[in-house]
């Protein structure tokens, strides 16, 4: 480390020399920018290997995540389907528009907590979080770019040659150092100051409605939700068709026992991420909870925990609703870090 401190020393004394070019701050130990894990939180699973935390490395990663220059005709970034004001859900729509206007085939997650993660999307098939971006960079759908092209564009731009020299020391902007940053970004959108979470941390108390809400969603839905992360990671088929159209995660294991089962999406935040469920198909949390009710439609793989729905009576939707809106994080929405830099 002191070694690569001092390699960053001369870089900045050649540069100061040189006199034409500007000023470039380089990373040094006091530009530490902390990822910190809520204590009620389990340890996360992003652990910034070989990619330690700076602020400037954190403000490029947040430029690129609102750069069009990610699509290949530049009017896509990954902040059009992914809106801070929305916890970087979509903006009410069931499927987002990529490059050209062509619409996707599932519905934009909203995003926070990615550290904990260990598997993304809907059908889990991604694994890690610098690798994540690859699939909506590539995809036709999406922003429809190559790797080659997007490193191409970011190595002409004076700004980005800029920006990666002082946050990485770096000459030449790679893939690697490409995915790093965006991974500095995303890593710390975390949402862990609910009202839910003061609840747990003792730092705040529920209602009435509140709290009988907490424990319906503790005796039905937190062994796939489970808390506080509110999901548990694993694959399920939660009984929203009879005919599967999607067949999700059996598209990555080839397994037909996976046939129409997804990721447990967290629940944080959920009173902002309508429209809800992978094809984006209910756009009420009133609509969720009477599919949970009453609505679960049978296949071979549907999860049995399920069983014919949870028949609630409209006093326990309304508990439980209240609860779901305890989960929406003022302090993720409204942070000034995590929104459009301006350049
Ligand atoms: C055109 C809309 C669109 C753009 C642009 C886009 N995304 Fe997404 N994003 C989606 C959709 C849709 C999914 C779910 C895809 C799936 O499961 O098959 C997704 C999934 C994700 C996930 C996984 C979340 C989870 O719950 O597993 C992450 C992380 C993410 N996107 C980050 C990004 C980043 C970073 C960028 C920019 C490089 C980006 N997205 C660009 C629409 C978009
Ligand atoms: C058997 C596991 C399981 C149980 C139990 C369960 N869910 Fe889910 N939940 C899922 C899965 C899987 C999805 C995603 C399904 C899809 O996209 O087709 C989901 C989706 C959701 C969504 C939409 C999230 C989004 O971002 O689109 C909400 C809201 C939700 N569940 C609430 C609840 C509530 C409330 C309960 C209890 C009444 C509950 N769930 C019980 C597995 C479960």
């Amino acid at each position: 480390m002191k070694q690569f401190v001092l390699y960053l020393f001369i870089v900045f004394f050649v540069l100061s020399c040189k006199k034409k070019t500007v000023e470039v701050k380089v990373y040094s130990e006091s530009d530490r920018w902390g990822f910190e894990s809520p204590s009620h939180f389990p340890s996360p699973d992003y652990q910034f290997v070989n990619n330690e935390q700076t602020r400037l490395r954190f403000e490029l990663g947040r430029y690129l995540f609102y750069d069009t220059l990610l699509s290949s005709d530049q009017t896509v970034s990954c902040s059009s389907c992914h809106a801070q004001a929305h916890a970087f859900a979509d903006h009410n729509v069931k499927f987002s528009k990529g490059v050209g206007g062509v619409l996707g085939h599932r519905n934009a997650p909203a995003l926070s907590n990615l550290a904990w993660y260990p598997n993304f999307m809907w059908d889990g098939g991604v694994n890690h979080l610098e690798v994540q971006p690859l699939a909506p960079l590539t995809n036709p759908l999406e922003m429809n770019e190559t790797m080659s092209n997007v490193v191409s564009k970011l190595n002409a731009s004076s700004f980005y040659k800029e920006k990666f020299k002082s946050a990485y020391g770096i000459d030449e902007i790679t893939d690697q150092k490409f995915l790093q940053a965006l991974a500095q970004f995303t890593s710390m959108l975390i949402s862990s100051n609910t009202k839910y979470d003061q609840y747990l941390t003792g730092t705040t108390t529920f209602t009435d409605k509140e709290t009988r809400g907490l424990q319906l969603f503790r005796d039905n839905c937190a062994h796939c939700h489970k808390e506080p992360l509110l999901t548990d990671f694993s694959f399920r088929n939660s009984g929203v068709e009879t005919t599967i159209v999607d067949i999700g995660r059996e598209l990555i294991t080839q397994d037909p026992n996976d046939k129409g089962k997804f990721k447990v999406p967290s629940l944080r935040n959920i009173d902002l991420t309508y429209p809800y469920m992978h094809d984006g198909r209910f756009f009420t949390l009133t609509q969720v909870v009477d599919f949970y009710s009453d609505g679960i439609q049978q296949s071979a793989t549907v999860d049995p925990t399920l069983g014919d729905g949870f028949h609630f009576t409209s006093q326990e939707k309304l508990d439980l609703i209240a609860f779901l809106k305890t989960l929406t994080d003022y302090y993720l929405i409204g942070n000034p870090d995590f929104s459009e830099p301006k350049r």
